[in-house]
């Protein structure tokens, strides 16, 4: 079996958590970026990492989640809002709804640090978008600590 660990990122913060689930895969593999618009059908299992954008997977990943037939998923995505939020409760689920015709087996994640001028540029929309609220607790991350129970989370299903 082939596995395929594609992301979406903007800054980075997703690339970090999809090179650690590469790393830690040990059947055969690739790490592809969702702009290289790889072949779900070359692959027997795929991760789909994400960011979270205006409450909902970034549009690249939208677009792709639909293409994965009968086979199975591991959703993971970076986000400001508070790790266990209802917001990205939410923004999983539509990922997953949109995964529908594939197996979704686990998801994770986990908050992403924001840049500074991104940060003021939402800071200074009105209404201020709901997830700036908790963008300054995202700082750091994702740190080592996140990227520790992602491996450790994915390490306990079985693919
Ligand atoms: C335009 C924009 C919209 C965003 N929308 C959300 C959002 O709706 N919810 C959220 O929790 N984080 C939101 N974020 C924060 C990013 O999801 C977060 O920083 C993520 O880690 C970025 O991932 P990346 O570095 O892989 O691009 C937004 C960031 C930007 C720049």
């Amino acid at each position: 079996m082939k596995v395929l660990v594609v992301y979406s990122t903007k800054t980075k913060n997703t690339l970090k958590l999809a090179e650690a689930l590469y790393d830690t895969i040990r059947y055969r593999k690739e790490l592809k970026s969702i702009t290289d618009k790889p072949d779900p059908e070359d692959y027997g299992f795929i991760a789909v990492g994400f960011w979270i954008k205006d409450g909902k997977p970034d549009s690249a990943t939208m677009e792709f989640l639909p293409q994965i037939r009968d086979k199975e998923v591991f959703l993971f995505a970076t986000h400001a809002s508070a790790k266990n939020s209802d917001s990205v409760h939410d923004a999983m689920k539509v990922a997953k709804e949109l995964a529908c015709n594939a197996r979704t087996i686990g998801t994770f994640s986990c908050q992403g640090e924001i840049p500074a001028e991104m940060m003021e540029k939402a800071a200074a929309q009105s209404p201020q978008p709901p997830w700036l609220a908790d963008a300054p607790s995202a700082k750091g991350h994702p740190d080592k600590k996140d990227i520790r129970e992602l491996v450790d989370f994915f390490n306990k299903l079985t693919i």
